[in-house]
């Protein structure tokens, strides 16, 4: 286990989770300074890259570098609330409308942030030509996640990972 995860985990996570609004401005904020990240990205064949740059008691900032064809798949935050932006590059992301909307497909550009509350599922994908580089805010920091397939009658949980796994 990680020291900043082992500190993670004995931190008291007795304050109020930040807002979704509260972290689009703090990917917002972070993504102004240039130096906090930019020489930390990596861009990694195999899978997506990514680092924690940021944790605090209430929240942390993930860093998370995308070739072209790299994806998350469908996944929830595990009741935490985030948001993040596309610094560098393209996104497109994946969501279920409501029952008249079925799937939405939305594309992400470079300074653009999304926000969501702790129930939201989604899934990122790079179909652009080029990387792309995002800063993703977690409040609490992210403890455990599940991930889903899209099958005909809707998104089914198929596998729950705690952060000791990532
Ligand atoms: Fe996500």
């Amino acid at each position: 286990m990680s020291l900043d995860l082992a500190l993670a985990r004995a931190l008291p996570r007795t304050g109020p989770a930040l807002s979704p609004n509260a972290l689009r401005k703090i990917v917002q904020d972070v993504a102004e300074r240039t130096d906090e990240w930019l020489p930390r990205v990596r861009l990694a064949a195999g899978e997506r890259w990514y680092e924690r740059i940021r944790l605090a008691e209430d929240h942390e900032v993930w860093l998370i570098s995308w070739l072209p064809g790299q994806s998350t798949g469908f996944h929830d935050h595990g009741g935490s609330r985030g948001a993040f932006l596309v610094a560098l590059g393209e996104l497109e992301e994946l969501s279920l409308g409501g029952p008249e909307q079925g799937l939405l497909m939305r594309r992400v550009g470079p300074g653009t942030a999304r926000a969501f509350g702790p129930d939201y599922l989604h899934d990122i994908r790079n179909t652009a030509a080029g990387p792309a580089v995002t800063l993703h805010a977690y409040s609490p920091p992210l403890s455990e996640m599940s991930r889903y397939e899209l099958r005909a009658g809707g998104l089914v949980r198929t596998a729950t990972e705690g952060s000791d796994q990532w």
